[in-house]
């Protein structure tokens, strides 16, 4: 049986020049495998690569579905979701307001799911996006982009910037994801979280996956970490 997720020999180009030399791997629904490296490793280059947002050849399947060569709203609506590092919300619109524009099609029950899920959005479901501390934002990017219904969620660095118990938080909340059958891609920047919530964990370095294992692996490994983490 095939991962909801399969990526075999990805390259991705800039226009400087070749940033991706062929990345394989592979996200299971209900899992959570963290893209993990130092800076410029090219796990940024790889979410924007899946979601065809650079030139790229190789092969990127959601659920044997073919999508290098579909555009960005073709690779959203076979369901996977991105949440870039930037955390894009419309600062004068609503919480609420904010939360529809992610929707892809008619879901009444999609915002009830997303009120459920986060309580402390509901309560401000009618204040400007905007006036949310940096970790309601970030929740609430991440809200956007489960509107549509994905089956995959790539998420970049959610906890950058996040005070300790924020980035908690999130984490929490990527683990209920998962709970609920979601494959969830993470580039993390904090080992310590990435290492406590993921299944897999995978090293980039130089465009290349570097190293692959369970996070136990990744602790007994101090010379990967050595080689490809630690600054
Ligand atoms: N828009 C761009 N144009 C040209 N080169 C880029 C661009 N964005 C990134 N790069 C280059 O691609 C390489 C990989 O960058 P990428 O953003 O994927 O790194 P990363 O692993 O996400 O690390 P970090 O987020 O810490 O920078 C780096 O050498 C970077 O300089
Ligand atoms: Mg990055």
């Amino acid at each position: 049986m095939s991962a909801l997720l399969e990526i075999r020999g990805l390259h991705a180009f800039y226009d400087q020049g070749r940033v991706l030399h062929g990345v394989d791997l592979e996200v299971g629904a209900g899992e959570i495998v963290s893209l993990l490296g130092r800076n410029g490793a090219g796990r940024s280059t790889t979410l924007k690569a899946v979601m065809g947002m650079l030139r790229c050849h190789g092969s990127v399947r959601l659920d044997g579905i073919e999508l290098i060569g579909l555009k960005t709203f073709q690779i959203t609506r076979h369901g996977m979701a991105y949440v870039p590092e930037e955390r894009a919300v419309f600062p004068t619109l609503t919480v609420q307001q904010n939360l529809l524009l992610g929707q892809l099609r008619q879901e009444p029950a999609a915002l009830d799911e997303v009120w459920r899920l986060m309580p402390q959005l509901a309560v401000r479901k009618h204040v400007a996006a905007g006036l949310l501390s940096g970790g309601e934002q970030q929740m609430l990017s991440l809200c956007r982009s489960l509107m549509g219904k994905p089956r995959l969620l790539m998420v970049d660095e959610p906890t950058e910037g996040l005070a300790p118990d924020m980035a908690r938080t999130v984490a929490q909340h990527l683990s209920a994801l998962r709970a609920q059958g979601l494959g969830i891609l993470l580039v993390e920047q904090k080992l310590g979280i990435a290492l406590e919530i993921s299944d897999r964990v995978l090293v980039m370095g130089h465009g290349r996956i570097v190293f692959g294992g369970t996070p136990a692996q990744l602790r007994a490994s101090p010379a990967i970490r050595q080689k490809w983490l630690e600054v």
